[in-house]
């Protein structure tokens, strides 16, 4: 699925302007920076479909990108970006908050850790979010280049006991790097089986 061709269909900006539901939707959520666009690019073999960049902050829409026909791939914007305008923050997380409540056509969330950053209360508050509308989230730790292996092993173990502590927490944790490509071909595989046949 993923050798097929990916291609960005839409921006969002408000809930209200969505695109009508079709295709299974993947929406990718996570603290602003975490990687959220560079893992789209990764997956897809692009370099630069969703816009990715080092200030935080970058993705202000919902991005909706279709592949091969089968899958939608949702880029969201970021949470917990201290620096934002209030104003602009609350309007684009709102945005995203009211996505994952209401979308129907939402087969799962890849939510977003970093492997060289704490897990904050703006992750478990999403985490929390995500059980209360029963949408089964998958844990992904992102930038899995940065951090020695006895470290990245040590923080997979802490994400996998926090997924249990979620009911609708997928209980298999990722690791990832979109700069080596590292984990790719699990979460490939893990997402291409939620694709329409
Ligand atoms: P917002 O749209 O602002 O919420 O951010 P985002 O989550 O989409 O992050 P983005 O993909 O824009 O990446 C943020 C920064 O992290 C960029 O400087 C990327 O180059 C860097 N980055 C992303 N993935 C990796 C990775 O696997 N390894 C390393 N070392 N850096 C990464
Ligand atoms: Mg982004």
């Amino acid at each position: 699925l993923f050798a097929q061709p990916c291609r960005f269909f839409f921006a969002a900006q408000r809930i209200d302007q969505l695109p009508p539901p079709a295709l299974p939707e993947i929406a990718f959520a996570g603290r602003s920076n975490v990687g959220k666009s560079s893992l789209i690019n990764g997956l897809t073999g692009h370099k630069a479909l969703a816009r990715a960049s080092s200030t935080p902050g970058r993705t202000k829409q919902l991005n909706f990108f279709e592949l091969g026909g089968r899958l939608t791939l949702v880029d969201m914007p970021g949470y917990g970006y201290a620096e934002a305008a209030k104003a602009v923050k609350e309007d684009w997380q709102g945005l995203m908050f009211d996505f994952l409540r209401g979308r129907p056509t939402l087969q799962r969330v890849v939510l977003l850790l970093d492997s060289r950053v704490e897990i904050k209360k703006t992750d478990t508050d999403a985490m929390a979010l995500l059980d209360r509308a029963a949408v089964i989230f998958q844990l992904v730790l992102t930038k899995a280049d940065a951090v020695k292996p006895p470290k990245l092993a040590a923080k997979q173990a802490e994400v996998e006991a926090l997924a249990r502590r979620h009911p609708a927490a997928h209980p298999e944790v990722l690791t990832t790097s979109s700069e080596t490509g590292a984990g790719m071909p699990e979460l490939r595989a893990a997402l291409a089986a939620l694709a329409e046949p």
